[in-house]
């Protein structure tokens, strides 16, 4: 029987091992700190398996940035909340951790107000958050030493 999936706050420090292992291999630590880390709005999130952590995601107070295209009603774009550093351990990937982890993020965020959340997606994990509901709203974009990305967002409210 699959173990629910245990999910709670944990802090910058705690982040950036799986940051450094997954998303900036081979890159020095100051790569894998983000701006905004220790904000008091920014919530760090882990997944743990037996007493470690083996997924983290971040979520931010960021505005969407101008490169994504979206020209619908603007009370969607008032409490705009960025993922960033999602990750998950290798040999934990494709069994619910991802999920888990975003669905984490979106409570937190709607527990805030948030009206939408976005990320700068990896092509890689394009998929990932199509499932997830997310819809892209830029063109193509490069990130140095990291690869090809587009924003994708998901908006938490319904505008009637
Ligand atoms: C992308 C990542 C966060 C997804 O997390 P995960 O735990 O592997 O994914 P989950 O098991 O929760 O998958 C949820 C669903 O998305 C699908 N999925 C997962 N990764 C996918 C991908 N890269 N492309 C397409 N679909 C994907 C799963 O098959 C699953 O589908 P289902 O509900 O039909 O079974 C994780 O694989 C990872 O850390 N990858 C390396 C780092 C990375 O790319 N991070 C994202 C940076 S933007």
């Amino acid at each position: 029987m699959n173990m629910p999936i245990e999910v709670r706050p944990i802090t910058t420090a705690e982040t950036l091992p799986l940051r450094m292992a997954i998303l900036r291999p081979h890159r020095p630590i100051e790569t894998a700190h983000f701006p905004g880390d220790d904000d008091p709005t920014t919530t760090h999130i882990g997944a743990y398996t037996a007493g470690n952590i083996v997924a983290i995601a971040s979520l931010f107070s960021a505005a969407l940035p101008e490169r994504c295209n979206y020209e619908g009603d603007s009370s969607r774009l008032e409490s705009p909340w960025q993922l960033r550093g999602m990750a998950v351990s290798n040999e934990f990937q494709q069994r619910g951790y991802g999920k888990a982890m975003l669905d984490a993020c979106v409570a937190q965020a709607r527990s805030q107000g948030g009206t939408l959340i976005w990320c700068n997606a990896r092509n890689s994990a394009l998929g990932f958050y199509k499932k997830a509901g997310f819809v892209m709203c830029s063109e193509e974009f490069f990130i140095p030493d990291v690869g090809p990305h587009h924003v994708m967002l998901r908006f938490l409210i319904d505008v009637y």
